[in-house]
């Protein structure tokens, strides 16, 4: 039964964009614990307000990965066996991801930070969406997954982003970059299945709502959250404010390079694979392979 409170026939399949023959490939890779591995506090090129940015980003993956495995989880049965393949590979990805961030924020709080009200603030927000409908958890998780897959693509694309970062601690954003960039489809196209009766307007209403609203947190919460992080090495005040404000908007200006992405999403007939940019999965797995065997990469 669906909200409308009728029941539908599951199609076989579901058309979608996605490129024919794509898999998404869990890749059981660990950063940072070979012994005596201890890169600098400001892992990110010696400075303090990227890696307060990054940090802080990386301390919501746990709990927020979890809810998105769990948004999706609910609707994986009821969908058709291409997407119930997609789901698990997706579910295996992000199991991975957030052991590896659980690692880099173990990092953290050894570099002598509390994390507990930045913990606190996710708590807060998870917990907006206990006895919510379960379609509501879904639409913010396709929403925070693309929001996730369009920061992957700069991370991927602009080398700025690891200049001069501690290598290791790079690597885990980049292999990070590289699967979200993967099943960056998967939780759309289990909304798009779950709401496949759904009026065009009344999905896009709900989803194009949501979204101005996720963005707002999204921001205000990791804004909130760098802030604090920089205030616990006596960091603050207005030129502080503003060199987060740079770091955000000019160099490398994350937040500015995704505002073109992010209105994309409102387009009719969107979808996360009407970009293919599987070219940058490629080429971070041939950097990686480099890497490894200390031969050129070669895309
Ligand atoms: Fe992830
Ligand atoms: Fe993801």
């Amino acid at each position: 039964m669906n909200m409308l409170g009728t029941v539908a026939t599951p199609p076989e399949t579901i058309h979608t964009p996605t490129p024919a023959g794509h898999e998404i490939t869990p890749r059981d890779r660990r950063f940072g614990r070979d012994t005596g591995y201890d890169p600098d506090k400001y892992w990110q090129n010696g400075d303090p307000v990227a890696t307060a940015f990054y940090n802080c980003l990386s301390l919501t993956f746990p709990r927020g990965e979890a809810f998105f495995i769990e948004s999706v989880k609910q609707f994986r049965d009821q969908t058709p066996p291409k997407l119930q393949k997609e789901i698990r590979a997706f579910v295996q990805q992000e199991v991975i991801h957030s052991r590896e961030h659980l690692a880099l924020n173990r990092r953290v709080e050894e570099n002598g930070y509390d994390t507990s009200r930045i913990e606190q603030r996710i708590i807060e927000s998870l917990a907006m969406t206990k006895g919510r409908p379960k379609i509501a958890n879904l639409a913010a998780t396709m929403i925070l997954e693309h929001f996730t897959a369009i920061m992957a693509q700069q991370f991927l694309s602009d080398p700025r982003h690891w200049q001069d970062s501690d290598p290791e601690t790079a690597e885990l954003w980049r292999w990070h970059a590289l699967e979200e960039i993967e099943h960056k489809g998967v939780a759309y196209d289990t909304w798009l299945y779950a709401t496949r009766d759904w009026s065009r307007w009344q999905r896009w209403k709900v989803k194009a709502l949501m979204m101005l609203g996720i963005t707002r947190n999204f921001w205000g919460n990791r804004w909130q959250d760098a802030l604090d992080l920089l205030a616990q090495d006596g960091l603050t005040g207005w030129r502080i404010k503003l060199r987060l404000l740079k770091f955000l908007l000019v160099k490398p200006g994350i937040a500015r390079a995704i505002i073109i992405p992010w209105c994309k999403f409102f387009l009719p007939g969107f979808h996360p694979w009407n970009e293919d940019d599987r070219h940058l999965i490629r080429r971070a797995e041939s950097d990686y392979e480099a890497a490894m065997t200390g031969k050129p990469a070669t895309a």
